[in-house]
């Protein structure tokens, strides 16, 4: 976003070697133990995504045991502890590295904190589950993925659409043929603001690394990687009144995109195009938010695949093609993939040494579209991506 971005980027990616960015050298998957015993998981960042949704998934997992929480405000971290029959709590990363011994930190930190406190776990020698973005430069990601290499840790970061049934049927019905060759993709996320917090309106947050981000993990991982971005945002509503649960409301000088575009160019003559931010009316439909309609389309030589219901929370996938050129929903199951369910997910592929769909190297990729989206917007160019991540993600 900012002016040292673009050699911050380009240097680095230059200095690491562009074979470590190409999957050929790809993050260490695998078991980490052969003991089938549960993972200890440290959990970092008690705010609204841990209270409401990350704990009671990890306790759902039957390959995970949460040991520890931690807050930098302090009661955050004893009120999850407390609610959950959590064993211990602290008010540092330090102090939690120093109590029970765990394997995996998940961290739902804000996302300014993500790239120190990930670091920090895996120089402690613990394996990392990140919420979105693992840092905020790709520079300091590209650490992170060589630390976790040198040390033979694991590492991941959010969001994990691409393991839901409906990516899968979308990958394999785009490998099929029956739609032809795939040249563009549309997508959309919004809502009106993540109002509890104001880091999210405040440079390091925004509307794209907290919304965007999903869709440019799906595309990329249909799509394949992106060759080039061109973007554009801007700030819709110059100040947000924030309400946290347990503080007094505070106006706070909205600095971080909230109405945002990014293209991106993919294979040869292969395009796509999200749209995100807080400026979408969220009323629509149902309590939780989520949707039943499109919100993916993808058109192809002959055929076109919409998906019902957002990446993060899917219902279907819709198909028209030659031959069939009627509407047919498929994939309509819901049950075996929740957002939230990310930490359990990693945690099956330790134990049981299944093959992880997420990669680091897709994490990083993800966040180089997105920082090329805010570097074309303040240089007014189309900006070329140099890093990839292994892809196809579903082997056919
Ligand atoms: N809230 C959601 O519905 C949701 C959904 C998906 C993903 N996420 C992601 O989860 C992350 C957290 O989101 P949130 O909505 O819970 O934010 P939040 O602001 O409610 O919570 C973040 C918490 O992290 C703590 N924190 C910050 N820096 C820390 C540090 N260095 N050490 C320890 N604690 C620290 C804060 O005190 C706060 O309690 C973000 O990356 C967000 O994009 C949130």
């Amino acid at each position: 976003m900012d002016a040292t971005r673009k050699a911050d980027r380009r240097g680095f990616l230059k200095a690491a070697g562009v074979a470590a960015l190409l999957g050929e050298t790809a993050l260490a998957q695998g078991p980490v133990n052969s003991t089938g015993k549960k993972i200890r998981v440290g959990h970092i960042g008690c705010g609204n995504v841990a209270r409401n949704a990350y704990v009671k998934a990890m306790l759902k997992s039957p390959f995970i045991e949460v040991v520890s929480t931690c807050d930098i405000i302090p009661s955050r971290a004893s009120d999850l502890a407390k609610r959950f029959n959590i064993p211990a709590n602290f008010d540092h990363i330090d102090k939690q590295l120093k109590g029970p011994e765990f394997d995996l930190l998940v961290n739902t930190t804000s996302m300014p904190s993500h790239f120190a406190v990930n670091r920090a776990a895996l120089e402690a020698g613990k394996h990392v589950w990140s919420e979105k973005p693992m840092a905020l430069e790709v520079s300091d990601a590209q650490k992170l993925v060589d630390l976790a290499r040198r040390k033979n840790l694991r590492l991941w970061g959010a969001p994990t659409c691409v393991i839901s049934p409906q990516f899968k049927f979308m990958a394999q019905t785009m490998a099929s043929g029956k739609l032809g060759k795939i040249y563009s993709g549309h997508a959309a996320y919004g809502h009106e603001g993540n109002l509890w917090s104001p880091w999210f309106f405040e440079k390091g947050g925004g509307s794209l690394y907290d919304l965007g981000v999903y869709n440019v993990t799906t595309l990329t991982g249909l799509l394949g990687p992106a060759t080039s971005v061109v973007g554009m945002y801007g700030v819709s509503k110059p100040v947000r009144t924030v309400k946290p649960h347990d503080g007094p409301p505070q106006d706070v000088k909205v600095t971080a995109d909230d109405n945002t575009m990014l293209i991106m160019e993919h294979d040869n003559a292969v395009y796509s195009q999200v749209q995100t931010g807080y400026t979408y009316f969220s009323g629509v439909d149902d309590k939780d938010a989520s949707r039943t309609d499109y919100t993916m389309d993808f058109a192809g030589a002959e055929g076109v695949m919409h998906l019902a219901g957002y990446d993060w929370g899917p219902h279907g996938v819709d198909i028209a093609y030659k031959g069939h050129r009627k509407l047919e929903r498929f994939c309509t199951e819901v049950e075996n993939y929740t957002w939230e369910g990310g930490p359990g997910y990693v945690a099956e592929c330790m134990v049981t040494g299944k093959t992880s769909l997420m990669t680091p190297e897709h994490a990083l990729h993800v966040l180089e579209v997105m920082n090329a989206c805010f570097e074309s917007q303040r240089t007014g160019r189309r900006v070329k991506i140099e890093s990839k991540f292994p892809w196809p993600i579903i082997k056919t």
